[in-house]
């Protein structure tokens, strides 16, 4: 195991973090990258003495190796040190994967809230479309204990970082992974779902080369890019969610600023939908749309019976 005195490692900290704020980093990533790859506890560098020793699980010339990564290629922390922290939980990610937003814990509040507000039931079938890395099934798994998650991808390299997760925070007998193209494989819950969530790919293919490198050099093309309009995916799972929900179910999505009076006029338009209503998000934008299956008798989606 490397050993180097506490003073060695503050200076190395010192000058990464003079190269993080020169490439406009935020500077207590080299804490995140020393803490986690190297294996230094958080409290040790103040605690003890320039002269006293420390152990660390990568040589500094190995840390700076790693922390060039970041700088030169604009690598994310989360892919160097592999996780992610989402809601209260440690997330795994990986280049095949979207990287969960702190945003995208919002979809789970607002079915939470909205179980409360309506008869919607907590049991049944419950889906999440593009589950990535898998925090959506597990944010619903969570919160609907005696539901069964469906959760999808297309992505045979994500459905494998999702189901690690969702082994690790034990959910494995909850969540059911599929592959395939939106609802396409599940053609045996038609007509059964009581819920579907789901954080599309929606960002314009035009818009991609202006996102920041970290995004746009390293988070999986599949997970971004909506095609020209970035409302294609959105679209495409609306279309075919009616025959999916049931009469009063739940249709909750995640979008780009600037989308959602689109896909509110998509769905004010569509027989098979009520109430479509979009959510802000914490900072005020429209983030979210939710909206209802209709019940064949017209009644409102609060009032059906289980
Ligand atoms: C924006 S990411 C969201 C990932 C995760 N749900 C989250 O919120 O962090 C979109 C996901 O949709 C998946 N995806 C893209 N096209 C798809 C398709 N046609 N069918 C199923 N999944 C698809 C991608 O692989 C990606 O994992």
């Amino acid at each position: 195991m490397p050993t180097y005195s506490v003073q060695a490692i503050l200076q190395w900290r010192l000058q990464a973090q003079a190269s993080a704020v020169a490439h406009q980093i935020p500077p207590y990533e080299v804490d995140v990258l020393l803490c986690e790859l190297g294996g230094v506890e958080r409290l040790s560098l103040v605690q003890k003495l320039p002269h006293e020793l420390l152990n660390l699980s990568l040589s500094l010339p190995e840390l700076a190796q790693c922390w060039q990564q970041r700088l030169d290629q604009r690598q994310p922390l989360q892919h160097l040190i592999g996780y992610t922290a989402w809601r209260q939980w440690t997330i795994q990610v990986s280049p095949d994967v979207l990287i969960p937003r702190p945003e995208t814990e919002q979809i789970v509040d607002i079915v939470a809230t909205t179980l409360k507000n309506s008869a919607l039931p907590r049991t049944g079938h419950w889906v999440d479309l593009g589950t990535g890395s898998g925090i959506l099934a597990c944010g619903l798994a969570q919160l609907l204990p005696e539901a069964t998650i469906h959760a999808v991808d297309c992505s045979e390299a994500a459905l494998a970082i999702a189901q690690k997760n969702i082994t690790q925070l034990g959910f494995e007998q909850q969540i059911t992974l599929y592959s395939g193209n939106w609802w396409q494989p599940l053609t045996h819950l038609q007509g059964q779902v009581q819920g579907m969530v789901a954080n599309p790919p929606y960002i314009p293919t035009a818009a991609i080369d202006s996102l920041q490198p970290e995004v746009r050099d390293h988070e999986p093309a599949i997970a971004l890019d909506g095609g020209s309009d970035g409302l294609q995916a959105i679209h495409q799972v609306m279309h075919s969610a009616p025959d999916y929900l049931r009469p009063g179910g739940l249709w909750l999505i995640e979008l780009m600023q600037g989308q959602a009076p689109q896909v509110l006029q998509w769905l004010a338009q569509h027989p098979a939908y009520a109430a479509p209503e979009a959510i802000l998000d914490w900072s005020g934008t429209e983030r979210f749309v939710l909206a209802w299956r209709r019940r064949e008798d017209g009644s409102r989606e609060t009032e059906f019976n289980n």
